[in-house]
């Protein structure tokens, strides 16, 4: 919510700063006070908004504007024209300084609109882009400026940590801050973490920061330029991670084993398992996020043998009508 300040003439009770607190404990008690209005501050003196014509309290009775605070919403859509308010999304993706949004066909003549509007209500906002859907290997999304600055490049802030990205070049989601804290409040210190697809590296960061060791990967050069900017900014030292430009399916692991891998490539995931699965230790977990209908048709148990458990299974959040991104916590038992 942003205030907004509109003045009317009202009432006012006009006393000197000594007797200030006095006179608002008074007025209050007696219901006299009109709390829709805030107090002005003079020289030496207070006006005490009233919803009276008079007060048995000494001071002058001063008619004057009255200064209120109207609670405006946030929401966009309240600067828009009814015609497209209905119609525009009450949501939209921030990364940094970037609106990401999408919007149905009937609303591309109305862009301009919306991106100003969105300009409008969120100040912290500098470029609005239009996101027409996530694609290919490096999942970039489909971006197109509709206001603000032609930039694409932002840090983002999340728990604490700040990713840099140039997000027309790169995948990330911020949708995803609540389950990197997830896994981040189960490692353990000293683990030692496989992010198979790790883009910027925000999950590899918030592990880092809790003292695992990190090998991590992503098929987009550009992942690995800001990854280790990223690594850097937030204080990562280079003796914790290792970060390479490979594909999963082709790195060559030799005879590592990871207590943790975290596999986040949700539209792509299901024929990498296999390799994930021999590639976790005894007791090690692998948290492998898919995108499954909602009607929970998909069961991980169909993909995994009896040396495996799904110890836990989440929604992280929608993807579609009938879809969700799920995450599976597999661990690889003791025996
Ligand atoms: C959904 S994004 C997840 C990025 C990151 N984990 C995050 O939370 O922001 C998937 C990432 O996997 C990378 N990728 C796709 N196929 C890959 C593969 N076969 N091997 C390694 N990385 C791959 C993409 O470039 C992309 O950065």
């Amino acid at each position: 919510m942003q205030n907004l300040i509109k003045i009317h003439l009202i009432n006012h009770l006009k006393v000197t700063n000594d007797r200030a607190e006095e006179a608002k404990e008074f007025l209050k008690d007696k219901g006299y006070l009109n709390s829709n209005y805030l107090p002005i501050k003079g020289d030496n003196f207070v006006l005490w908004p009233l919803i009276v014509e008079s007060v048995p309290f000494e001071g002058k009775i001063i008619r004057c504007d009255g200064i209120k605070y109207v609670k405006q919403s946030r929401d966009y859509r309240s600067k828009l024209n009814d015609e497209i308010r209905d119609l525009a999304p009450r949501s939209f993706d921030i990364f940094g300084e970037i609106a990401i949004i999408k919007l149905v066909d009937d609303l591309r003549n109305y862009e301009k609109e919306i991106a100003e509007a969105l300009l409008l209500s969120h100040t912290n906002v500098r470029t609005v882009c239009l996101d027409s859907g996530v694609h290919g290997e490096f999942r970039l999304r489909d971006l197109r400026l509709i206001g603000g600055e032609n930039n694409f490049v932002s840090i983002h802030k999340e728990n604490g940590m700040e990713f840099e990205a140039d997000i027309s070049k790169v995948y990330f989601s911020p949708r995803l801050a609540t389950e990197r804290e997830r896994i981040s409040s189960l490692v353990q210190h000293g683990e030692f973490v496989l992010d198979a697809f790790a883009g910027v590296a925000p999950f590899s960061i918030s592990l880092a920061k809790k003292g695992c060791k990190l090998l991590s990967l992503d098929s987009n050069p550009e992942a690995k330029k800001w990854a280790l900017k990223n690594f850097s900014n937030n204080g990562i030292s280079k003796n914790q991670y290792n970060f390479y430009n490979s594909k999963f399916e082709d790195f060559d692991f030799k005879s590592k084993k990871f207590d943790r891998i975290i596999m986040n490539n949700p539209t792509n995931c299901l024929h990498y398992l296999e390799k994930a699965l021999n590639l976790v230790a005894k007791n090690g977990t692998i948290h492998f996020y898919n995108i499954c209908p909602k009607d929970e048709t998909f069961s991980i148990t169909n993909h995994i043998n009896s040396d495996y458990e799904c110890i836990g299974k989440n929604i992280v959040h929608a993807y579609s009508p009938s879809s969700s991104l799920f995450a599976f916590d597999i661990r690889r038992n003791s025996i």
